[in-house]
């Protein structure tokens, strides 16, 4: 099987089972046109590292309301911004945040960078949120690398060197996979499929749109992966 036809079925499974989240453009519209708001993606993004997709939800509603814009943000005092985000934990994180915003706002002119290098310049945005958002906010075929998809990548090629070692090989084989058709779709496909199928206990190998050619079904070996070096 080819790395098209994979992307292929991956971007039909999410076509069908894409969950609905409130920052996110489904694959329906996105395909009517409708193109996600930078600013909506980088917020989400930054929630969501290391805040499960249930606890960012209300948050991410409730900033949104009160600040639609990232000018709107950057224009907020601080505190008032430090009390929303209480509960979502490591602070830094919404330090870092404002400080993004008043960057992009300020010496952006408000639009948010489109590249993944320009991205990473920004306060708080690492290798992840750089390809997270150029991917899925720009249609940019940017390699999106999270806890999902390393769980994904080491089960589809049966790889059992532990992590975190084989990073960069599984980074390798996620970028292999990247298609340069729908990449903002993909990324979010894979995410799903780690989070919904995949999971890292339990996998409902039977209804994954990849059972068959997953190596680790084949091997009888993913619930055992992805290894991880002993702390
Ligand atoms: N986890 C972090 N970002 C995500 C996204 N865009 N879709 C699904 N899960 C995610």
């Amino acid at each position: 099987t080819s790395e098209i036809d994979l992307s292929r079925t991956l971007l039909n499974w999410y076509d069908h089972h894409a969950r609905s989240m409130p920052w996110r453009v489904g694959p329906a519209d996105r395909a009517a046109g409708v193109v996600p708001d930078p600013y909506r993606i980088w917020l989400s993004e930054v929630m969501l590292q290391q805040t499960t997709v249930a606890a960012v939800r209300e948050y991410f509603l409730r900033f949104t309301s009160r600040w639609p814009t990232v000018q709107a943000l950057a224009a907020a005092p601080d505190d008032q911004v430090m009390g929303e985000w209480a509960g979502l934990g490591y602070y830094a994180r919404a330090r870092n945040l404002l400080k993004c915003a008043r960057v992009v706002t300020d010496d952006h002119g408000g639009a948010f960078p489109d590249t993944y290098d320009s991205l990473l310049k920004l306060p708080g945005i690492g290798p992840y949120t750089a390809a997270a958002i150029s991917a899925i906010a720009f249609d940019r075929s940017e390699t999106v690398l999270d806890g999902n998809v390393e769980r994904v990548m080491a089960r589809f090629f049966d790889i059992h060197d532990p992590l975190p070692g084989s990073k960069p090989q599984l980074k390798e084989k996620a970028a292999v996979l990247t298609p340069r058709q729908r990449p903002g779709d993909y990324a979010q496909a894979v995410m799903d499929l780690g989070a919904t199928i995949c999971t890292p206990k339990s996998p409902t190998c039977g209804i994954c749109p990849l059972r068959d050619p997953c190596q680790a079904r084949m091997a009888g070996t993913q619930p055992d992966l992805p290894r991880k070096t002993p702390k």
